[in-house]
């Protein structure tokens, strides 16, 4: 048994945050922010639109290409580092807004990873009998984390959220999963207070993200290019036979140093980093939904999803879409 992507989905908030407004708030340039990561405009969540929302709007999209109805999911796992609450998770609320009821329901949390993650655990379950279709979604409102006047962080993050549902299948479908993490990394890029530390006042300056961009930098390029070769040597596939990269978008540098490891030509590598800007666990969801809605990945073609996020955490998806 495998399980195999019935539909896609994403939504992205309405209100659109462009370099030029950022060079009204910070000290940047639209030049700089283009040219050391890609960026050029990224969506932001108004107030109070929510993290639920946007899950909302983006696994009904997906439910509409599957050709589903709610009532027929059976699994509900939402990657998130953004939500709404602590308690109830945001599976169990995201089931109570699709007027679902019973079947199982969680969040997972591993930073930009959350999807790859979700993806992974959804398919464990449908490949052992115990689901038979599953909406993972990965999705973000970082917005609200970020210290909107630290003009090392605020210009890389967006908003957004990506679906998509998991069936069981006889034909492949997601052919492996590969996750990884080391602690090790814990200080480079993270979230400073919660719940049983407390939470700083958010006025001091410190209850944001804080990362050391250059370090995490160079430890991302190493580890997807070392997680792309797993990923093809446990298959004993090689990078040709890959018709799309769908990369994490966290900047077109890391993108493009992925893509040389593989000897993969960028036309065949799904970016959207230029319009969505680093939307963490939403950004590979919602990179797979583009390149489908465009009719660029088409049913047969083998897909090599992967991410790379705070902890450090790291995944890849190797799929028959
Ligand atoms: N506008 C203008 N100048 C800036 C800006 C800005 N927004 N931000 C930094 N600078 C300046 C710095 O102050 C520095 O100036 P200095 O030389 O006078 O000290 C100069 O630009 C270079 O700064 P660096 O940090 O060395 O720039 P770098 O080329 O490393 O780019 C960046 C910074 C874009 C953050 C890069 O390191 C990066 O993308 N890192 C990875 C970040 C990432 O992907 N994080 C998330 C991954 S996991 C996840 O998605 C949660």
């Amino acid at each position: 048994m495998y399980s195999r992507i019935a539909g896609t989905g994403r939504f992205l908030p309405e209100k659109v945050l462009t370099n030029k407004d950022l060079e009204k708030m910070v000290e940047t340039s639209d030049e700089w922010i283009r040219e050391r990561t890609g960026i050029q405009e990224r969506h932001i969540a108004s107030d109070g639109e929510t993290t639920l929302d946007l899950c909302e709007k983006a696994a009904r999209n997906a439910i509409e290409m599957a050709g589903i109805e709610p009532a027929d999911i059976d699994m509900i796992i939402v990657g998130t580092t953004t939500p709404d609450l602590v308690f109830p998770n945001m599976g169990v609320l995201l089931q109570d807004r699709l007027g679902i009821h019973g079947c199982m329901a969680m969040g997972i949390e591993a930073a930009c990873t959350g999807f790859i993650y979700a993806l992974s655990i959804a398919d464990k379950f449908i490949k052992t009998g115990n689901a038979k279709r599953a909406l993972v979604v990965g999705a973000e409102t970082l917005s609200r984390i970020i210290d909107w006047s630290d003009r090392t962080t605020c210009v890389l993050f967006g908003d957004g959220a990506g679906a998509v549902i998991l069936e069981a299948s006889e034909e492949p479908g997601v052919i492996s999963t590969h996750l990884h993490a080391d602690g090790k990394y814990k200080d480079l890029l993270y979230f400073p207070s919660g719940v049983s530390r407390g939470f700083a006042d958010l006025k001091s300056g410190t209850d944001f993200v804080q990362m050391k961009g250059n370090e995490v930098f160079k430890v991302a390029v190493t580890t997807l290019g070392r997680i792309v070769e797993e990923t093809l040597e446990a298959n004993d596939m090689s990078a040709d036979e890959i018709d799309w990269l769908i990369p994490h978008q966290a900047n077109i540098r890391i993108i493009e140093g992925t893509a040389r490891k593989l000897k993969m030509p960028m036309e065949r590598v799904i970016v959207t980093i230029h319009e969505h800007g680093n939307t963490s666990a939403a950004s590979v969801p919602m990179a797979l939904d583009v390149a489908v809605r465009e009719g660029r990945v088409q049913r047969g073609q083998t897909l090599l999803l992967e991410a790379f996020g705070g902890g450090f955490t790291w995944g890849s998806a190797l799929i028959r879409f």
